[in-house]
């Protein structure tokens, strides 16, 4: 298994996730269990992009409740359909969301946090088991092709829900 992570010096995300994806993969590789897997995960894009908040929400019965995570402390359980993260959840699609005051049921976690991006993740059998959510202290800081790379990133996740 390799643990190291090269961040290339590229300014511009596309050169940097086209760079990182197979690194990610390999990361994620050899390792069964989902917790260990999204917490490097949250460690690599948060380093490599310096976002204001990058982590997991997981399935737990009727809401979401916090995973592995980098940036500050944030809220423990999102009820279904509720935020971004529970709409991600319900719709079972990847929302971008360039201004977090225009999102009606918005939750704060943090009064810092301007613009997001949240990706479900799929279990084998189709259903969402959890989510990526990314925040970031800009606005509008999320383009199509930002979801799109996270996307692929969460299919690395997606089986793993050991
Ligand atoms: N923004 C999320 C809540 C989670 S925090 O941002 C970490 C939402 O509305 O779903």
């Amino acid at each position: 298994m390799s643990t190291a992570i090269t961040l290339p010096n590229a300014t511009d995300r596309a050169s940097l996730f086209h760079a990182l994806l197979p690194q990610v993969e390999a990361l994620v590789a050899d390792e069964q269990d989902a917790i260990a897997n999204m917490a490097n995960v949250a460690a690599v894009l948060h380093a490599a992009f310096g976002w204001h908040w990058v982590g997991f929400y997981r399935v737990d019965g009727d809401s979401l409740v916090l995973g592995p995570f980098q940036g500050p402390v944030a809220c423990t359980r999102i009820p279904f359909g509720k935020g971004v993260c529970g709409t991600a959840w319900s719709s079972g699609k990847t929302i971008v969301v360039p201004d977090v005051d225009q999102f009606p049921g918005h939750i704060a976690c943090s009064a810092l946090s301007r613009s997001e991006v949240v990706v479900p993740i799929f279990g084998e059998d189709g259903k969402v088991v959890a989510v990526l959510d990314i925040d970031s202290s800009e606005l509008d800081d999320f383009a199509a092709t930002d979801a799109h790379w996270l996307e692929r990133v969460c299919l690395l996740l997606g089986t793993k829900q050991g």
